[in-house]
């Protein structure tokens, strides 16, 4: 059966079916709850969240289900928060940002103290919380955090957008990689190398990392349906990560307009760029993907223009 895999046996879920996380604000318990009751494994995007809002999610999640399912962090660059941020960088961006802010009708945002949520603090409650699987992504967590996750039971997920980069959460003792195929939707979550020189299809990422590593593969990018699933475990993958799909669900934290875009012919019409946060990520293509792609260089690196 296609559904007995190492994945589904390990983590006791009848379907190995992966609703990838969104982080920035887009998860939502409901749709975790729901993919986790249907038999599939929901995940929770929690990188904006802060410690105390991560055990209050954990807390509803568990309201709602008492099916496995798995807890997402990005893995800070160091000392990411404190970054030392130059006047003149901040002062040309407003210039170039300032018509859209205008457009909008919205404000300005002041040089925050920090420019992401501290990693420790976040870890902290995901151990206290035990939930089922921890995943990452941007990295690998520091041994002394898997040996944490390892002792409390919780099994450990990373992500990996080349050969070399599943090969080194392999050798961390991660449970499961992800092998995430420049397909798929959100930032792409290169560590090793630059994002832009990471950029290897699923159908030629899979196979590969499968013959590289001894950890279950958990195929992204692209799988929407179950012709792409079966083409996944062809390629033997034991499980799929799909995102966009689930994104489009009623019980996902996507706004209106998000919403209708994935459902219009523009959802076809997909870019990678790093103007919205200074990562390379896939999003639908608009006028400020475009207008701003003359200026990429000039804009700050993840996560300050975040
Ligand atoms: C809006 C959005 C946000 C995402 N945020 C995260 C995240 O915070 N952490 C993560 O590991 N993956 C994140 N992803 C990746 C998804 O979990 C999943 O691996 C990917 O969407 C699979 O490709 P697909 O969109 O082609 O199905 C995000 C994807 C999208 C579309």
């Amino acid at each position: 059966m296609w559904t007995d895999t190492e994945m589904t046996r390990r983590l006791g879920i009848p379907y190995p079916i992966i609703q990838g996380p969104f982080g920035g604000g887009l998860s939502s318990a409901r749709l975790l709850a729901a993919v986790s009751e249907a038999g599939g494994l929901g995940s929770f995007g929690a990188n904006n969240l802060s410690a105390d809002k991560i055990t209050q999610v954990i807390d509803e999640i568990r309201t709602l289900t008492d099916k496995p399912f798995a807890i997402n962090l990005s893995i800070p660059i160091e000392d990411s928060e404190r970054l030392a941020i130059n006047a003149d960088v901040i002062k040309e961006v407003t210039t170039l940002l300032a018509p859209y802010y205008n457009q909008l009708g919205v404000q300005f945002p002041a040089v925050p103290d920090r420019f992401g949520q501290d990693f420790d603090a976040q870890m902290d409650a995901i151990l206290a919380a035990r939930p089922p699987v921890f995943s990452f992504v941007f990295g690998i967590p520091r041994t002394d955090v898997l040996q944490a996750c390892r002792d409390r039971g919780i099994l450990t997920c990373g992500t990996a957008t080349t050969v070399d980069e599943a090969v080194a959460i392999d050798a961390a003792g991660v449970d499961f990689v992800v092998a995430s195929g420049f397909e798929a939707g959100g930032h792409r979550g290169s560590f090793l190398k630059p994002a832009e020189e990471s950029l290897m299809g699923t159908f030629a990422l899979v196979p590969q990392v499968v013959r590289r590593v001894s950890i279950p593969v958990i195929a992204a990018g692209g799988i929407a349906d179950g012709h792409g699933i079966a083409a996944a475990f062809a390629l033997g993958a034991k499980a799929v990560q799909i995102g966009t799909a689930f994104l489009a669900c009623d019980e996902s934290g996507t706004e209106a307009l998000h919403r209708e875009r994935l459902f219009s012919a523009r959802a076809g019409d997909t870019v990678l760029s790093r103007v919205f946060s200074g990562r390379l990520a896939r999003g639908i293509r608009n006028e400020f993907i475009d207008e701003m792609r003359a200026h990429e260089v000039q804009l700050p690196q993840y996560p300050v223009q975040n």
